[in-house]
């Protein structure tokens, strides 16, 4: 069985051959003007649906049933009490747990609908006509915490719906190239490219599905790139056979325009800016706006789906989609997104069945703003703050605490990280303090924090020269070590503290993590970290090594 995502408002006839079709959640409420809709006649003698919590209450107010407008909602873990039996529920246990994520709820179900589960709040948590094969679940069943999820889903395609086993993940390329020579039809595709795995591999799949000739990319290098990082990808892209790659060198255009800036928003919003300028500049100058043009992008659909979620990294795309030319494009539906339907981990699937290197496609995640936001700037000199439980830099760092962004100080501990830091004394301290949000320990210096300070610095292209020196340094032995593949991220970040002859100090943030959202900060073999402290010293300029034992909360993986 192969399944696609599709508008909500997709003609019922343009479904009525699938095997099934699942309304999806979503933020709105039934009763919001422009809320998401359906077509009427997708309940009318076509194939079994079922709805899931919005989609549960588009059935109930399709069909003579009733939604109750919630103010408060229920979010988070209930205990489900099957109350009828019902084809979904086969070999579902009586009562378990399952994950509630909503404001509205189903008041009355619509006629010839038997209600077949409850919760404690929720009176109709699932609800069922058989006969017309309708069904609809308040809860989540695709989410982790409802365990039973998968079998419900189950239930209801190879049960109800009698969908078979039998995608074959081998169609899937030929499908995708297929649907973007459908999409594109004479005209040619032109990309920005980041680097990242996305649009690479978006890209690459254009290439396979139009030939080289037809598919056009474009990289900004804005100078805020690791060491040897637009030669990488100059490189990969001329291994996958492209024919029509350039590289924009606008390094000295982003250097002036975050020249005298320090605060952390600022950056990013000079850097978004800026971009957005040399996009406009390319999509004029290159005649990328005419109707010869279709432009590719690599979204993929958490970014679809999610809004807000990962903030920082909406705020980067954003930027980009704000472009007034991008836009344009996208309002006259010239645009294609070969990956929209699709997770990250089949995005590297299908990059490897692709021909897409392996080393490309295993790539630690890097900010979009690059190295801007790991080189922290100050507007003035300020002393390091003797305190009972180590030195208060006077630099700021960005952290989450609560549900809310914090911008604070940070406790230097003047010993090395040990595990007993991570697990309680960081923590506690960030408890504690209200004037921190991040703890380092000291894995060596030149000189005693006591002769240290913070020194007025900016963005200068000798720092960001420093840093990638530091950085590549911390890289190259994370590949040789094989820390490399042990964590998630490794951040280096360059602080303009020091002594007046080594005015910077580097800190390593190693972190594990699964999806960014939170992180354990990560112990590196003290013999290994002596030696990359060792090493890292040698750098001219650079005084002290900080190495982060922050967790995410209450510290960010980045900085900034
Ligand atoms: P934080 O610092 O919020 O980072 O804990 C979580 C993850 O997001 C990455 N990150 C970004 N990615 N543009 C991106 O594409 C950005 O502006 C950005 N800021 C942070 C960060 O590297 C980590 O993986």
């Amino acid at each position: 069985m192969f399944a696609d995502v599709q508008p909500s408002e997709t003609k019922a006839d343009l479904l009525r051959n699938r095997k099934g079709v699942i309304i999806s959640g979503g933020p709105c409420s039934v009763y919001e003007a422009g809320s998401p809709d359906i077509d009427p006649g997708l309940l009318k003698n076509g194939p079994p649906v079922l709805g899931i919590c919005y989609g549960h209450q588009l059935i109930a107010q399709h069909l003579g049933g009733t939604v109750q407008k919630g103010e408060r909602g229920e979010y988070g873990i209930a205990q489900l009490e099957l109350t009828a039996d019902d084809s979904l529920w086969k070999n579902i246990a009586p009562s378990q747990q399952i994950w509630m994520s909503h404001r509205d709820s189903v008041a009355q179900p619509p006629p010839g609908f038997a209600v077949i589960a409850s919760t404690e709040t929720s009176g109709i948590a699932a609800m069922s006509d058989p006969k017309r094969r309708i069904y609809g679940l308040q809860f989540h069943p695709e989410v982790v915490h409802t365990p039973a999820g998968k079998d419900i889903l189950s239930n209801f395609l190879f049960g109800i719906c009698a969908a078979k086993r039998d995608w074959d993940v081998s169609q899937r390329v030929p499908l995708i190239e297929e649907q973007i020579r459908r999409t594109v039809g004479d005209r040619s595709v032109f990309f920005f490219v980041s680097g990242g795995v996305d649009s690479t591999v978006a890209y690459t799949l254009c290439l396979c599905a139009l030939g080289p000739e037809r598919v056009y990319g474009m990289y900004v290098d804005t100078g805020l790139m690791r060491l040897g990082e637009t030669e990488f990808v100059q490189t990969i892209f001329e291994r996958l056979g492209a024919a029509h790659f350039r590289v924009e060198h606008a390094d000295m255009e982003f250097l002036t325009e975050l020249a005298g800036l320090h605060e952390p928003e600022q950056k990013r919003r000079a850097i978004g800016e800026q971009f957005v300028k040399v996009q406009e500049r390319i999509l004029q100058s290159g005649h990328f706006l005419d109707g010869h043009w279709i432009l590719g992008q690599g979204t993929i659909y958490p970014d679809t789906i999610e809004s807000g979620g990962t903030a920082k990294a909406d705020l980067i795309k954003t930027h980009h989609n704000r472009v007034a030319g991008i836009q344009a494009l996208i309002d006259s539906n010239r645009i294609i997104e070969p990956l929209a339907s699709f997770y990250k981990d089949e995005v590297r699937e299908i990059g490897r069945e692709i021909g897409v290197p392996q080393e490309f496609l295993e790539r630690h995640p890097f900010p979009g703003p690059g190295l801007a936001i790991r080189c922290l700037c100050s507007p003035h000199d300020a002393p390091l703050v003797d305190s009972a439980d180590g030195w208060v830099l006077p630099v700021r760092s960005v952290g989450v605490q609560g549900d809310s962004r914090s911008y604070r100080h940070v406790l230097a501990i003047e010993a090395p990280p040990t595990a007993g830091m991570i697990r309680k004394e960081a923590p506690a301290l960030a408890n504690r303090r209200r004037d921190i949000n991040r703890v380092v320990a000291l894995a060596g210096a030149q000189s005693p924090l006591r002769s240290m300070k913070l020194f007025e610095a900016y963005l200068t292209r000798e720092r960001l020269d420093l840093l990638r020196d530091a950085d590549a340094i911390v890289r190259r032995f994370a590949a040789k070590t094989g820390i490399e593949q042990s964590v998630w991220q490794f951040p280096v970040v360059l602080l303009p503290v020091g002594t007046t002859s080594a005015r910077e100090s580097v800190v390593l943030r190693p972190i594990h993590s699964i999806d960014g959202m939170t992180a354990e900060a990560v112990l590196i073999e003290p013999a290994q970290l002596e030696r990359l402290t060792n090493e890292l010293l040698q750098i001219p300029g650079i005084c002290a090594i900080f190495y982060d034992v922050t967790n995410k909360p209450p510290g960010t993986i980045e900085w900034e």
